[in-house]
């Protein structure tokens, strides 16, 4: 083990402090990231995604690489799946969820989980897709999906 004295250790001390923020950077990266991004897989009537890939989670993002915008995922207090595109109505932003509602980051437009306006600038709902729970899997209902 090496020593470190006074005149090193203050020396250094702009090296460590900047590692110890990157460190604490990192930490609030992985603790905002709560919202998973899944690739469902294109079927004929839409989008499916295994419920085991859920797994507990009661959100999650879909989105596959043609997609400009991703699908949110919810699952309500009553155990029913809503999907909506997250695609802000105002200027095509994406709204993130926050607590109880879809905010968007541009303007602040508050939308429902299940995407109605709670605040604008935005005056329309988010795009809204049916979802099916059929057999393991969801399928949201995105038409012109092929596959
Ligand atoms: S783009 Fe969402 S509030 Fe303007």
């Amino acid at each position: 083990m090496t020593r470190v004295g006074r005149r090193d250790f203050i020396r250094k001390l702009p090296v460590l402090t900047a590692g110890l923020a990157g460190a604490v950077s990192v930490t609030t990266l992985t603790g905002c990231a709560g919202t998973r991004y899944l690739a469902p897989t294109p079927r004929p009537r839409g989008l499916s995604i295994d419920l085991a890939m859920l797994g507990q989670d009661t959100e999650a993002f879909l989105q596959t690489p043609d997609m400009e915008r991703p699908i949110y995922l919810h699952r309500n207090e009553e155990g029913g799946w809503t999907a909506v595109l997250a695609s802000c109505t105002h200027q095509g932003c994406q709204p993130e969820p926050v607590a109880d509602r879809l905010v968007c980051p541009c303007h602040g437009s508050e939308f429902s989980l299940a995407g109605e306006v709670l605040q604008g600038p935005a005056a329309q709902a988010l795009v809204r897709y049916d979802v099916t729970e059929e057999g393991d899997s969801l399928l949201v209902k995105v038409g012109g999906m092929g596959g």
